[in-house]
């Protein structure tokens, strides 16, 4: 592939971010990757036509298939993540739905971390059930005796987050790939709110990783999108009768995915999927990912210095009952984020206002840098109340259980100022208290007197 030969192993990460994929395969020498805003391509001839058909590697043929704009986005995600591969999806969605159908089928079972991205749990919960794919939930995902013990005959699949939406948690990858392995099993995870730039998954053992592109990968905010990233290392046909589609269906030239394929089992499998359920991305939301991955470094290593310094400071608010950082001491994970993450541990976190729900309404519209929408890893500085949007199926006890109160935040840190931003967090903070009156006993003496009046955003 155009680009990826081309730069070892050697170059560093923010190197590759500019340069992997998209050098070298448009006709005019264009240096920005182009818009390649069609529905299909032409054919040479007849037998043209055929040899794409039966193998869409060798060229494109209708975008539903593949783009060479979102092929280029592959190449780079997939050398960012060092996976063999990567297949774009129309979105986040999109891509845990593909993925998870590549592998399983009515009858077989997923055990999945309970504390995973809501859309992901409803999908798992209720869509796939509905196809007769069923889910268990492992409450304590740091606990690998607890996923061993979920396991049943019919498991195919290990899923949860590396870092999870929206409290925090980070996975000890290694242990639940260890699980996974021993059982014959694939580790898929979401790795959304990491990025490649804080961790690769790949290497500490996981064997699919997936990505909502809307978020980091991106960072502007402005396109939707999902990828799909494979190792390439799991034996797909190691025990007889399993991943069916994988490794035992076999083609028009009677050979399976993985005789055909061989590494890029899955990832091929995975593209036959897309191209009959349809997912597509557009060419240019495509484009839109390209330019945002340029700087995903500078953006990501910011936004997680900035998210530490604010959840620092969040901490020590009387106001506020509890932070969910894995880079705070008092996080349950922060030796293993530590550990995994060394680079930042991120730009999202939660926190739980003392006032509940009332103190929660009067932060978040009074805040003026923040803007209360449901998106994450954007460039701007983001909240959201969770209980009553994201989980709002969820019943009182429910949330109770999995720590997720009326009083509850979420904050995706942007690219703001920081200074600015803790001047917002303290104007909400004020908002809060006087809405719910719980004046705390001993103010701290350091709260920013200058909030800014106006913003210019
Ligand atoms: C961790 C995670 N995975 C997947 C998704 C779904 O992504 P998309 O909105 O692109 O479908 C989200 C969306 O918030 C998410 O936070």
């Amino acid at each position: 592939m155009p680009g990826l030969e081309n730069h070892p192993e050697s170059l560093a990460f923010a190197t590759r971010q500019l340069h992997a994929g998209a050098r070298g395969f448009d006709a005019y020498g264009s240096r920005a990757t182009p818009i390649y805003l069609t529905a299909g391509f032409e054919f040479d001839d007849i037998a043209d036509g055929e040899g794409r058909f039966a193998d869409p590697t060798t060229g494109f043929s209708y975008t539903r298939v593949g783009n060479p704009t979102a092929a280029a986005a592959e190449r780079r995600i997939a050398d960012l993540e060092g996976g063999v591969g990567a297949l774009l999806v129309g979105s986040g969605q999109a891509a845990t739905t593909t993925a998870l159908l590549t592998i399983l089928e009515s009858g077989d079972h997923i055990v999945a971390a309970s504390a995973i991205y809501e859309g992901t749990r409803e999908l798992l919960r209720s869509e796939f059930g509905r196809l007769g794919i069923t889910t268990d939930f492992v409450d304590d995902p740091r606990d690998p005796a607890a996923w061993e013990a979920a396991i049943g005959p019919r498991t195919r699949a290990l899923v949860a987050e590396t870092i999870a939406n929206p409290r925090g948690g980070v996975l000890d990858i290694p242990t639940v790939a260890e699980v996974a392995h021993r059982h014959g099993i694939p580790l898929v995870v979401d790795s959304t709110l990491a990025t490649p730039y804080l961790l690769r998954p790949l290497e500490l053992g996981a064997d699919i990783v997936i990505h909502s592109a809307s978020k980091f990968l991106s960072g502007h905010g402005t396109g939707l999108g999902g990828v799909i990233i494979d190792g390439g290392r799991f034996a797909w046909d190691a025990v007889p009768g399993r991943f069916r589609q994988i490794a035992a269906e076999t083609g028009p030239d009677g050979r399976t995915f993985v005789e055909r394929s061989g590494e890029r089992a899955f990832l091929d499998t995975a593209r036959r999927v897309a191209m009959r359920f349809g997912p597509s991305p557009s060419p240019l939301n495509a484009f839109l990912l390209l330019q945002g991955i340029e700087t995903l470094s500078l953006r990501v290593e910011r936004q997680s210095q900035t998210a530490a310094a604010l959840a620092a400071w969040l901490e020590t608010r009387p106001e506020v009952a509890g932070v969910d950082y894995s880079g705070l001491p008092s996080h349950p994970d922060h030796d293993l984020a530590v550990r995994l993450l060394p680079a930042g541990q991120g730009a999202l976190f939660s926190f739980t206002l003392a006032g509940g729900r009332p103190a929660a309404e009067a932060f978040t519209r009074s805040v003026r840098l923040f803007t209360p929408m449901t998106h994450l890893g954007d460039v701007r500085s983001l909240v959201l109340h969770p209980a009553t949007t994201t989980h709002a199926s969820r019943d009182d006890a429910d949330l109770e259980r999995i720590g997720v109160g009326p009083g509850l935040l979420r904050i995706s840190v942007g690219l703001e100022d920081a200074g600015d931003l803790i001047a917002d967090l303290a104007r909400g903070l004020d908002a809060a208290r006087a809405a719910t009156g719980v004046v705390p006993e001993d103010l701290p003496e350091d709260l920013p007197e200058d909030l800014p009046e106006t913003v210019s955003a």
